[in-house]
């Protein structure tokens, strides 16, 4: 099993260019299959969830092209059949080819997604959602099969603001017959992304990145081009980096503004950052002092750079607290960041942690448990004196494009063994 190795403590200066983002494209590529023509999607990052959802268009005998960052979707021969066990259980992204083939073809028969271990993530305002438009759905050991004789638009309430429903539910409705208002609707920036490009192809959504989105039913999607916008959480996670080794370090390609609860934290800990419109270049700062994050919706400090924070943390003098609203279990990186050094203590409700810094931490042989904290633990890696070892690196992989490459460009000691 391949895994990453570190020697840390090396200074990082230069540029670092930010890919697209996966939480969009993981949408974009389903959404792909409501077009009646082919599209076009730029920016797309090399992660193995793209990979992933390209195996689910092959089995449903879509075709894709993918060449230097860009993939071409065409579905007019696309069948609509059973996606797999294995293929839905690969990522939590599969749930997009519930509303799309619903949308599509009025029946969709597939299986529980997968996606990180972070806590019970379930589905059900999705279904709430399609049942809403119409849809009957049959169940069993969680496996689905979701169909309507027809889909109809109507007023749907989500209790919670989820990323994931809002977007399925948009898939479900924009060919359905009439109005469908999605209120306390989530207002991510991907979902503003995935909106724009269902418009794109003729699709009829207002309100997109605010808690009420309208969508008018269209018969027909026409063929368009699409950019993937810069991935958010990445950005974040090079800003913190960046923030703990960065001399003069330029993170570019990225959107300041999706970045506001995060920029807001770090300053008040004392990062001394240049924001420009498109980048941010980060000055070497030798103390940084402790500061509370409360993981939120956005655009509240965003639950996926939690732990990637923490890492951050434990290197802020003081106590800081960590209390995590979104997810149940997503304290599992201070457990492998305690092997290293780091000081704190978690409620009993593993909803809040208190970290203590400022901390030495030192390398030694870690296990990465989920995708965002496989990258609090290579954070920690590029600060700790002496050698990291980080196992289960597929986590990484899976959302972080050519992460190797980019942090040995700018002077980290990193490599895949
Ligand atoms: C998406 C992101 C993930 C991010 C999360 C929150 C993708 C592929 N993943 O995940 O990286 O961490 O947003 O920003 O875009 N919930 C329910 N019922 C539902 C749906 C959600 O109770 O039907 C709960 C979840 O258990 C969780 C919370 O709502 O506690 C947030 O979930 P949601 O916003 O749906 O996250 P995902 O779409 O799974």
């Amino acid at each position: 099993m391949p895994k990453i190795k570190i020697e840390g403590g090396h200074q990082l200066t230069g540029t670092i260019t930010v890919s697209g983002a996966k939480n969009s494209v993981v949408a974009l590529i389903p959404a792909a299959i409501l077009c009646d023509e082919k599209v076009k999607i730029s920016n797309v990052p090399n992660i193995t969830d793209v990979n992933d959802l390209e195996n689910i268009l092959d089995h449903l005998n879509a075709t894709t092209v993918r060449k230097d960052g860009t993939i071409e979707i065409n579905s007019s021969d696309i069948i609509n059949k059973e996606i797999t066990y294995e293929l839905s259980k690969k990522l939590r992204a599969s749930y997009y080819f519930m509303g799309a083939l619903l949308g599509r073809f009025k029946k969709v028969d597939m299986y529980f997604p997968g996606g990180c271990a972070i806590g019970a993530r379930p589905i059900n305002l999705h279904l709430k959602g399609f049942e809403l438009l119409g849809a009957k759905i049959t169940e069993e050991d969680n496996h689905f099969i979701i169909e309507a004789d027809k889909l109809k638009g109507n007023n749907i309430y989500l209790d919670f603001p989820s990323v994931g429903a809002t977007i399925n539910i948009m898939l479900a409705a924009v060919k359905a017959k009439g109005k469908t208002i999605i209120d306390n609707a989530a207002q991510e920036p991907e979902i503003v992304n995935i909106a724009t490009f269902l418009n794109n192809m003729g699709a009829k959504i207002k309100g997109a990145g605010t808690s009420t989105i309208t969508i008018i039913g269209v018969k027909y999607l026409h063929s368009c081009f699409h950019e993937v916008i810069p991935d958010r959480i990445e950005a974040g996670t090079y800003l913190i980096i960046g923030a703990l080794l960065g001399k003069k370090l330029k993170i570019a390609n990225m959107i300041p503004n999706h970045l506001e609860a995060l920029i807001a934290k770090l300053t008040e800990a004392g990062v001394d950052m240049e924001i420009g419109i498109d980048n941010i270049i980060i000055n070497e700062v030798k103390d940084y002092k402790a500061v509370d994050i409360k993981t939120l919706v956005y655009p509240g400090f965003a639950t996926d750079l939690q732990q990637v924070m923490a890492t951050f943390l434990t290197q802020c003098k003081g106590k800081s607290l960590i209390e995590e609203t979104i997810y149940e279990n997503r304290f599992q990186n201070l457990l492998r960041l305690e092997k290293m050094g780091a000081e704190f203590k978690i409620a009993p409700d593993n909803r809040i942690a208190v970290i203590k810094g400022k901390a030495k931490l030192k390398g030694t042989y870690v296990d990465a448990t989920d995708l965002r904290g496989g990258a609090s633990l290579l954070v920690a890696g590029l600060i700790a004196e002496g050698e990291t070892t980080i196992d289960n690196i597929s986590y990484i992989l899976r959302g972080y494009d050519q992460i190797i490459e980019k942090l040995t460009e700018v002077g980290a000691k990193i490599e895949i063994i």
